[in-house]
């Protein structure tokens, strides 16, 4: 154990800056780092108290790593969503502008691109029409379901056939038992189920696989348009009585439109990709360990990890369980905040927190404030870091890795993740190129949350992205 300490100190060392090697003695000792580690293992988060000793303000001198802002990628007057791109809503998708911008700047022509947290498949549709082959990446099914969805290429004359077919096999279903899942009659009325289950029925019946998933994307959509839940928020809140007793929702109708609306979407995607062929693949993996892509496979990783853990930022699982229930997935596939970077604090990796200078400082204001924060704030950290482990073994010598990240607040503190993940990235053989910050237009993320978890209380969030770019130096 000790060796390990002892490497990681010359590294801490050049990734604040202190490149010649030559560490301040106000840095950490092996000694203190174990003690801090030690504590922290029992369990508890009763050992913070000793990192505020380590003075570790004085080593954490101003980083001198290159970031500007750039308002020509904030793309405010451009807020297009061309393609496949708009066939399915999903949180904190990032803008296809920044995506294909990336990949044009940084990835060579017939890349092999990777999201090692591909969400809705943003990145990789972008890819898809550069022609470069992808890899994505995500522990959602929701969200390989609207990624394979989304890059897939399909004749929209077909799609059309196919959705009179469904329209006319659903009204002529007299008879059909409801599927079984926990609270369905919470978050949906009787007539609702019947309907969705009709054209559930239906739509399993398509023999294509890839036609099936495409109006599996758009029942995923009908099923959140016609359920009990307030559609404009992400997390799961079920509708105020009084408006619930007039929501009737038309389902087939919802449906009929929604398909309609994806097949004009694919047919933009069909007009340029149908002769590209692209390989992209697409799994259900989680890239805190090591996943089934290749070694130094990937030229280029686009990619926006979440903002922190589920629990108190966004709750990909909330937003996917109804669709997920509806499309037969049960059990641990449906628990996607536990699984979710943060769900648990790995107390096996709690050393991993000295990859970054930046995360130990603030870890430190956080705990004097919240002791149970720090320690959710830790756990979203280790997580990521681990992530790095294996986005290094993928990305070749001279790739890059490109990561979107927002700053957060946690009990009034902010998070510098833009420089947290630089400095996981110099400590596992990538160097930093730049980080470009850009304005947040529309309303991807809440800008006010709760930082106290007390109702009415609230401070503004993140209104800026870091575009974190980094090289692979070996
Ligand atoms: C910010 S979203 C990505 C959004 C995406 N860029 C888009 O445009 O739709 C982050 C994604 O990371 C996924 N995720 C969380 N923990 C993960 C893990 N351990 N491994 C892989 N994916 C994970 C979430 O399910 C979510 O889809």
């Amino acid at each position: 154990m000790k060796g390990k300490y002892r490497l990681l100190l010359p590294r801490l060392g050049s990734a604040s800056g202190y490149s010649n090697g030559n560490i301040p003695e106000a840095c950490l000792t092996t000694k203190e780092q174990l003690d801090f580690y030690n504590h922290l293992g029992s369990n508890q988060i009763e050992g913070f108290a000793p990192v505020s000793s380590l003075r570790l303000k004085g080593f954490l001198c101003s980083t001198q790593r290159k970031k500007r802002y750039d308002p020509s990628w904030n793309y405010s007057d451009d807020p297009s969503r061309p393609y496949t791109h708009p066939i399915h809503p999903y949180p904190a998708m990032m803008i296809p502008q920044v995506a294909g911008r990336l990949l044009d700047g940084y990835g060579k022509r017939n890349a092999v691109v990777l999201d090692p947290f591909c969400g809705s498949g943003t990145v990789l549709l972008e890819a898809v029409v550069r022609g470069h082959n992808a890899y994505g990446i995500d522990i959602n099914p929701l969200s390989l379901l609207i990624s394979k969805v989304k890059t897939t290429p399909l004749n929209p004359g077909l799609l059309e056939e196919e959705l009179e077919k469904i329209l006319k096999k659903t009204l002529s279903i007299k008879k059909i038992e409801y599927p079984q899942f926990p609270n369905i009659e919470y978050w949906f009325k009787p007539p609702v189920i019947t309907k969705l289950a009709a054209l559930k029925r239906v739509i399993e019946t398509i023999s294509d696989q890839d036609v099936r998933n495409f109006f599996k994307v758009v029942f995923s959509f009908t099923v959140r348009a016609s359920s009990n839940t307030r559609n404009d928020e992400f997390k799961l809140y079920r509708m105020e009585e009084e408006k619930l007793k007039d929501f009737n929702p038309p389902v087939i109708e919802i449906f009929e439109e929604r398909a309609r609306r994806n097949i004009s979407f694919m047919s933009e995607l069909w007009s340029v990709a149908k002769d590209i062929n692209p390989a992209v693949e697409i799994l259900n993996e989680d890239t805190r360990h090591k996943t089934s892509v290749p070694s130094r496979k990937i030229d280029i990783v686009v990619t926006s990890p979440p903002y922190g853990d589920s629990k108190t930022t966004v709750a990909y699982g909330q937003f996917s369980r109804l669709s997920l229930q509806w499309l037969g997935f049960n059990g641990d596939a449906v628990k996607i905040d536990v699984h979710s970077l943060g769900g648990r604090l790995d107390v096996h990796n709690l050393q991993l927190v000295y990859s970054s200078p930046h995360l130990v400082e603030v870890l430190d204001s956080i705990e004097k404030i919240d002791k149970k924060r720090a320690r959710e704030v830790m756990a979203f950290y280790i997580d990521l870091r681990k992530c790095f482990n294996e986005l290094s073994r993928v990305i070749k010598k001279g790739g890059f890795l490109c990561m979107v990240v927002g700053n957060r607040t946690v009990k009034g503190v902010q998070l510098p993740t833009d420089e947290i993940v630089a400095d996981f990235g110099e400590t596992i053989g990538f160097k930093h190129v730049e980080t470009i910050i850009r304005k947040i237009p529309n309303k991807r993320m809440p800008l006010k949350n709760s930082p106290t978890n007390k109702p009415g209380e609230v401070c503004s969030t993140m209104l800026e992205e870091y575009i974190v770019i980094m090289e692979k130096n070996n």
